[in-house]
């Protein structure tokens, strides 16, 4: 497995194998990998002949300091899991190769990236499609594979990659979650005992959500105040928002028997974790099965 610590030295092993004719499939993450990270790279090898793990604690996306230095970094513990995963390059390039003095042009997101974590986190999804960008151009994959626990952020990426004619296949995958169905997540390891055993609320939320619309409930405000209700059950949760909206806009539905999704922002002191889930409204009115609908997100 080949280390690759600056954009130059990411370029040349990518136009190697791309010269051999080799496809090449990128799982940017930013490290303290999890087993939803290997099932990206589970999907990135089956679609690609090699796979590239971008491993970057992105200062740009980052609207809190404290958030920034404490996210959990691991890089051995990460290299040891990308071998074992069958990686053929880790990109870990480091801050002064990204962002090097007298830098200063960045990726302007759209109204996808305004609402829900565009919201509050003002300048996130700048930061995030700027080092997307960065990446791309870095490793220049065939196919890049992203998470649907970042539901917006997938939306945001698809939106720039089409908008900017950039030509790289993005695949999803659904979210990997622990045996209680909290969503895995790197900020999850910050999180007191105490603290991890209520954040199980935020996946209670979003049921009291399906369970609301599959009864036939669609009105938003009654659907916030039932997960409202039940984030406040524990006294160390604290909602930051809850929502029902158009998973393609991202916005209030204007049509309320449709795919819908929810979603969720839940502070355990100050760690923030966010999750959300697809609810097909046509499918619980109509009495289909839920299963098979999700394929214009996968
Ligand atoms: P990070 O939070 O490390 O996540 C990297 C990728 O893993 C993202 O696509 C995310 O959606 C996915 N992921 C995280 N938890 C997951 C889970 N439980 N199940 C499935 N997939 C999961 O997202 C970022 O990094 C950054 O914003 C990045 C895109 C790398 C840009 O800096």
């Amino acid at each position: 497995m080949q280390i690759l610590e600056s954009p130059a030295a990411m370029r040349s092993w990518s136009d190697e194998q791309h010269a051999c004719g080799l496809r090449i499939g990128l799982v940017p993450t930013m490290g303290a990998l999890h087993a939803g990270h290997l099932a990206l790279i589970g999907v990135a090898r089956e679609r690609c002949d090699v796979v590239a793990v971008s491993i970057f604690v992105n200062p740009l996306q980052f609207n809190r300091t404290d958030d920034f230095e404490h996210y959990p970094r691991s890089v051995d513990d990460d290299l040891e899991q990308c071998r074992a995963a069958g990686v053929g390059a880790v990109y870990a390039p480091t801050q002064q190769s990204m962002y090097p003095p007298g830098f200063e042009t960045h990726v302007e997101p759209g109204a996808l990236a305004e609402p829900l974590e565009g919201a509050g986190r003002p300048g996130h999804f700048r930061g995030v499609v700027t080092v997307v960008c960065k990446l791309f151009n870095a490793v220049g994959p065939d196919v890049a594979v992203f998470g649907q626990k970042d539901f917006q952020q997938l939306a945001v990426i698809r939106r720039m990659v089409a908008d900017l004619d950039m030509g790289v296949e993005i695949c999803s995958v659904s979210t990997v979650r622990e045996h209680d169905d909290l969503a895995l997540s790197s900020r999850n390891r910050r999180l007191s005992p105490d603290q991890r055993a209520a954040a199980v609320v935020v996946v209670r939320a979003l049921d009291v959500i399906e369970v609301a619309i599959s009864a036939g409930s669609r009105d938003a405000v009654e659907l916030q105040r039932l997960a409202a209700d039940v984030v406040a059950t524990e006294a160390t949760a604290r909602l930051e928002y809850v929502d029902v909206v158009d998973p393609h806009t991202l916005l209030a539905p204007t049509d309320t028997n449709a795919l819908l999704l929810a979603v969720i922002a839940v502070w355990f002191g100050d760690v923030r974790l966010i999750d959300n889930r697809l609810i097909d409204a046509r499918a619980l009115t109509d009495d289909r099965a839920n299963a098979t609908v999700f394929d214009d997100f996968a």
